[in-house]
């Protein structure tokens, strides 16, 4: 499929709530999904919203990369996953802090506060609305690419706005470790049911 201009911090789309997909298993959101995959790809991100793209509908993309696990339980690498209509809430009330960055705000990064442990119901391009609870960088990415779906971004949950900078300098001055890009090609082999169902649509992701 192909790679699509990220839409930036400040453009409409990003501040407002997106709409439901009326149909999860259309050919049109299939299509949507293998986009917004091609898309963080290219930047070896770990999510994108569907506002990101420019179309304001309530679908997510994500992966959880290795290096990002912090060994809560629940917390584990996964592949290329895609929520749509995603509903979430807090599972109990701890919270955590760590860097959170966002393709719409390039190059910079700031701490947030997050739900340590969340619910997520939402359903797959087959159409199957599943449930499973997952901990913290998990839960930290699927609440930031939630977010999108109603307007808000990372900033809104900065602990203080003095930990907002650029990657470089954050990583210079030694307050932020080395961010590293994600392959998401690796994250993309293995995922069969994904795979299939864009496969039917059409789309090959090449891996
Ligand atoms: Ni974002």
């Amino acid at each position: 499929m192909a790679v699509r201009p990220i839409v930036r911090a400040g453009e409409s789309v990003l501040a407002k709530v997106a709409a439901a997909v009326p149909d999860p298993t259309a050919e049109d959101v299939a299509r949507l999904v293998a986009d917004m995959i091609d898309t963080f790809e290219s930047v070896g991100a770990a999510g994108l919203a569907a506002p990101q793209l420019g179309v304001s509908l309530r679908v997510v993309t994500y992966l959880v990369p290795r290096h990002r696990v912090t060994g809560r339980p629940g917390d584990d690498p996964i592949g290329v996953t895609v929520l749509v209509n995603p509903e979430i809430e807090p599972v109990g009330d701890g919270r955590y802090v760590d860097w959170d960055g966002c393709l719409s705000l390039p190059g910079m990064r700031g701490r947030t506060s997050r739900w340590e442990r969340i619910r997520i119901v939402a359903s797959d391009l087959d159409g199957n609305r599943t449930e499973r609870v997952v901990s913290g960088a998990h839960a930290r990415i699927v609440q930031h690419e939630c977010d999108h779906l109603d307007g808000v971004l990372y900033i809104a949950h900065l602990t203080e706005p003095g930990s907002l900078g650029y990657i470089d300098e954050l990583v210079r001055s030694g307050r932020m470790p080395p961010w590293p890009s994600v392959n998401v090609k690796e994250y993309l082999r293995g995922q069969s049911a994904l795979l299939a169902r864009l496969r039917r649509a059409g789309i090959d992701m090449g891996v």
